[in-house]
């Protein structure tokens, strides 16, 4: 096997990964069921969205994501996959790619993952996704 071979592998398991966890996202209000995975060290962390009756306090699926991966002592976070399991497939990128909070979360703690969202066929770095991002 090439390895591009192994990396588009590696890619559409992780996605299918993301897909499945989706399932168990709790999104009573927006319907828009989301889930993430994270690799880090060669362990798997899931995230879904979770949403509650105030809406804004909605947690997204790559922070549950990230925060189970950093709950677990995981650091080195190398993947990440991501699937709205209900954007339609006409929907634009922008209904499939991480929101900003995602993004900066993304910055601090996985700056040098790879980003693979589903239904996009390009792997995307932290920068393609926040440019300029704010550091401390
Ligand atoms: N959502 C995510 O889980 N990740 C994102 O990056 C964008 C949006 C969730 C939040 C909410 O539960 C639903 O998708 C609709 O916005």
């Amino acid at each position: 096997m090439t390895s591009a071979q192994s990396v588009a592998l590696e890619r559409e398991e992780l996605l299918t990964l993301a897909r499945a966890a989706a399932l168990q996202a709790h999104a009573p209000y927006s319907h828009f069921r989301v889930g993430a995975v994270v690799v880090a060290d060669g362990q798997l962390y899931r995230g879904v969205n979770v949403e509650i009756s105030s809406y804004g306090l909605t947690l997204c699926a790559e922070r549950a994501a990230l925060a189970a991966a950093v709950s677990a002592g995981a650091r080195r976070i190398t993947h990440v996959a991501v699937a709205c399991i209900d954007a339609p497939p006409s929907a634009p990128v922008s209904a499939r790619t991480p929101c900003g909070a995602c993004r900066q979360w993304l910055a601090d703690l996985a700056p040098q993952a790879i980003i693979y969202i589903d239904g996009l066929e390009e792997s995307l770095t932290v920068k393609d996704l926040l440019p300029y991002a704010f550091a401390l």
